[in-house]
């Protein structure tokens, strides 16, 4: 059998509570300072002013959604020509320092460098504000480690944008492996396929200490969405191109992950294409049936330009043109919990659980694809 994925109505059906099971508060006994009633427009999300640190590739998106939910927005970038730029284009307001913005706002969107995630998302936290925080959560399990420590001190919530989990075609897939419809999932083969960003030498993309590279950085989308599918991870080995030739001028990774329940997930990710490729696929095999999804198929328009390779943008994003904006879906529900404790999809306990896979996954691939084993009990705690 070969399941059809239907997409319509697939953000509402699937919500799980927070793992920490705490709820936003206002200014309570918690330091998070209270939420503003009824000052924008008419979303749940209007009721917050947020305000967004790094205005490059990410946080021009972020503000893009944010801006369509009616926010109030208030960025903050070191390049201050930058911030000031993008402020102008979505009429929002600048911050000259992290502390001017953390005044302002009711929430913090971590939009930085990956490296730079802990040290905004701490200081936000003690600040009393709520924090958003792009993928990956941190560049290491400590750095995660330290900014739970931070929220839950503070008593202000804490999310990370895995945004796979918002994207119509994978929300109905799993919904459809929860129901039942292939019975037990056995084989997941996940694909994430696009250009290598085109940034200048010396960009923090690609320092691994700072970016983590592309199991870090891109491949942990697929990591994250095969343990939402297939649960906990016990053992993970990958490979990548560009640690076994580093003189490559692309990278291409290739992971195995052994799920607790006995699954085999194969999870590719791949900077090899030529711009503005971005494919996304999915193949999810259990007793009854499989489940596929192959954007190059139901993208509605595949351009394969000749000269595509000067007009791309440094960075690709998977096609957002089905059901809308999964950011915008993303930053909306992330919203809601903030404002009245609506449970969230994820958690951060989650998302340190995925960066604890990716970076066993880096470290096999540092290690000539050595399987690495992973304790299950940990991404609870
Ligand atoms: N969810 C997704 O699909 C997705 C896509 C792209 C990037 N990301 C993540 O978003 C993050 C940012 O990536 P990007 O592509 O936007 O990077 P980028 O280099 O385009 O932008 C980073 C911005 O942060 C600014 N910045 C650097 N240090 C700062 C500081 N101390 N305070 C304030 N601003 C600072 C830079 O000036 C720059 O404008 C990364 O963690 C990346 O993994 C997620």
């Amino acid at each position: 059998m070969t399941a059809t994925v239907g997409v319509a109505g697939a953000y509402d059906r699937r919500t799980e509570a927070p793992v920490d099971g705490r709820r936003a508060r206002s200014n309570d006994r918690s330091g998070a300072r209270a939420i503003r009633r009824g000052s924008g427009g008419d979303t749940v999300s209007a009721q917050l002013r947020a305000g967004i640190v790094g205005t490059g590739f990410i946080g021009e998106t972020h503000l893009g959604a944010w801006t369509a939910e009616g926010v109030t927005t208030v960025v903050y970038d070191v390049d201050s020509a930058r911030a000031d730029e993008l402020a102008g284009r979505f009429g929002a307001t600048t911050a000259s320092s992290l502390g001017e913005l953390f005044e302002a706002v009711d929430v913090v969107d971590v939009c930085t460098p990956t490296h730079l995630h802990a040290p905004v998302a701490i200081a936000a936290a003690k600040a009393g504000r709520h924090v958003i925080c792009e993928k990956p959560m941190a560049r290491t399990a400590a750095d995660a480690e330290a900014m739970l420590d931070a929220a839950r001190e503070a008593g202000v919530r804490l999310l990370v944008g895995h945004v796979v989990r918002f994207f119509p075609e994978y929300v109905a897939a799993r919904d459809a492996v929860l129901a039942g419809q292939i019975g037990d999932p056995g084989v997941l083969r996940l694909t994430r396929a696009s250009f290598r960003p085109r940034q200048p030498a010396g960009h923090w993309f690609f320092d691994h200490a700072k970016s983590g590279g592309i199991v870090l950085d891109l491949m942990i989308h697929d990591l994250d969405y095969a343990r939402w599918v297939a649960g906990e991870v016990v053992a993970v080995e990958c490979r990548s191109a560009i640690v076994d030739r580093p003189e490559a001028g692309v990278d291409h990774a290739v992971a195995i992950l052994t799920h607790a329940s006995g699954a085999i997930s194969h999870v590719s990710a791949s900077w090899a294409y030529a711009p503005p490729t971005f494919r996304t696929a999915f193949e999810i095999a259990g007793s009854h049936g499989l489940i596929e999804h192959d954007s190059a198929f139901t993208a509605p328009v595949t351009p394969y330009l000749l000269a595509s390779g000067d007009g791309a943008t440094t960075t690709a994003l998977a096609d957002t043109s089905l059901n809308g904006d999964p950011f915008r879906h993303e930053l909306a529900e992330f919203a809601r919990a903030m404002v009245d404790g609506t449970p969230t999809r994820t958690s951060a306990q989650d998302a340190l659980a995925t960066l604890r896979l990716a970076l066993a996954a880096d470290q096999s691939a540092h290690e000539g694809g050595r399987v690495v084993r992973l304790d299950p009990a940990e991404a609870v705690r």
